[in-house]
């Protein structure tokens, strides 16, 4: 038998996403100069990277939380959310940069992005890990982005179903539909089911 179907394959090994990250920090710790940007977090996904994320920028941030739960594009291709945990911060007159772990059809942070508009920040700019930027639907501005994928991906605080934020790789998933029927499936699965091993690469 030549090898296995594998489950997964590393899209972004850790240290390509920590030297990213540090590109990143960079990039906003020059672009915010003098100011002290107000980091906000959309909870769940995004707190991993957000705790890397504001240590790479080397500068002292102000950080707040927010959760929403999206009623989502099977319910009109709205992108209305409820806002479930609000911020403790007011945000008129801040430089809000607000940190995403992923945008896919943009829904939701278009309508998130109209809200917080209407708390007058001075600036508000979006933050994301990754970016389907061929998949967006919403006219959204997106001003620092980590990996471009049009895959489904786990890991380092993208999850399935609550499952695998601890990875600290991220992992694109081969057919997403194995984890609909089976959300553990890439927990309990052999090595060579998971990552392609030499076995497995065929032509
Ligand atoms: P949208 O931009 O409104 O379509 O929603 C993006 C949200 O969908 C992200 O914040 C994730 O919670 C979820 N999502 C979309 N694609 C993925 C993926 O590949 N892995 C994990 N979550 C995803
Ligand atoms: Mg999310």
């Amino acid at each position: 038998m030549h090898g296995t179907v594998a489950l997964a394959r590393i899209a972004h090994t850790e240290e390509e996403i920590r030297t990213r990250v540090r590109e990143l920090g960079a990039a906003i710790r020059d672009d915010y100069g003098e100011s002290r940007p107000l980091l906000v977090s959309l909870l769940k996904g995004s707190v991993i990277f957000l705790a890397d994320l504001v240590r790479a920028t080397g500068r002292d941030c102000d950080i707040d939380f927010m959760s929403i739960s999206s009623y989502g594009p099977e319910h009109g291709l709205t992108g209305v959310v409820r806002i479930v945990k609000d911020l403790e911060e007011p945000l008129e007159g801040r430089d809000v940069l607000v940190v995403e772990d992923l945008v896919d059809t943009g829904l939701t942070l278009s309508y998130l992005v109209r809200t917080l508009r209407t708390r007058q920040p001075a600036s508000l700019k979006i933050c994301t890990l990754v970016d389907k930027a061929v998949r967006r639907i919403a006219d959204l501005d997106v001003h620092y982005v980590g990996f471009e994928s049009t895959e489904f991906l786990v890991g380092y605080g993208l999850d399935y179903q609550g499952r695998y934020r601890n990875l600290p790789h991220i992992l694109a998933v081969a057919d997403p539909s194995v984890l609909a029927s089976r959300p553990d499936a890439l927990l309990s699965r052999h090595p060579d089911l998971v990552f392609p091993g030499p076995g497995s690469r065929r032509s």
